[in-house]
């Protein structure tokens, strides 16, 4: 990504220790969305990495959402929601998985995936790769495509690229 989106970000992300559990450091994103010309300027230099590359963008809930939502529009795509368990109605298929802190179930409406389609997942964090590669198989198991995730932060101890083996993380900040 280009020099000055990254200042960009690092510039509009505030680091919260022990947040949400202990030992836990967490990257808040709010600055930056809460600031109308870095979420702007940050949304246009998405679209025009992935324009004409994807078919539609998948959201993880819930910060995935706030960042795939202006993207799809923007790329003239439809958004796709991968939500935690028992928040859409079904038909849904499902899948459980470990986090950073606990475990969780993530869900994706089968029906809102065209067969064959480019889909980008999008969501603020990388951390240990266990929300993402759950995105990546509830997509795969609707009919689409999914080879690729953006996010605004890797955090690169956590071992999230090596457990997404095989797809292209895109990350604005690397730390
Ligand atoms: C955070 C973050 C990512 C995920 C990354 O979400 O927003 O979605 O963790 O962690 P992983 O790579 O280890 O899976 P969180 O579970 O805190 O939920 P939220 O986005 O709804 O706050
Ligand atoms: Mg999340």
């Amino acid at each position: 990504f280009p020099q000055d989106i990254v200042e960009l970000v690092q510039s509009h992300i505030r680091e919260v220790n022990d947040f949400p559990a202990p030992g836990v450091l967490f990257q808040d994103v709010t600055p930056l969305i809460a600031d109308p010309v870095a979420f702007k300027a940050l949304i246009d230099i998405l679209a025009d990495r992935y324009r004409g590359k994807v078919d539609a963008v998948a959201g993880l809930e819930s910060r995935g959402f706030i960042l795939g939502a202006p993207l799809a529009v923007a790329l003239g795509v439809g958004m796709l929601t991968v939500r935690k368990a028992g928040r859409l109605p079904g038909p849904v298929v499902g899948i459980d998985y470990d986090l950073e802190y606990g475990s969780a179930r993530m869900e994706l409406q089968p029906f809102t995936v065209n067969d064959g389609d480019r889909v980008l997942v999008i969501d603020d964090v990388l951390a240990t790769g266990g929300t993402a590669n759950a995105a990546f198989e509830l997509i795969e198991a609707a009919g689409g495509h999914a080879d690729t995730l953006c996010v605004l932060m890797e955090i690169g101890a956590l071992g999230g690229r090596e457990r997404l083996a095989g797809r292209t993380v895109d990350a604005v900040l690397t730390y």
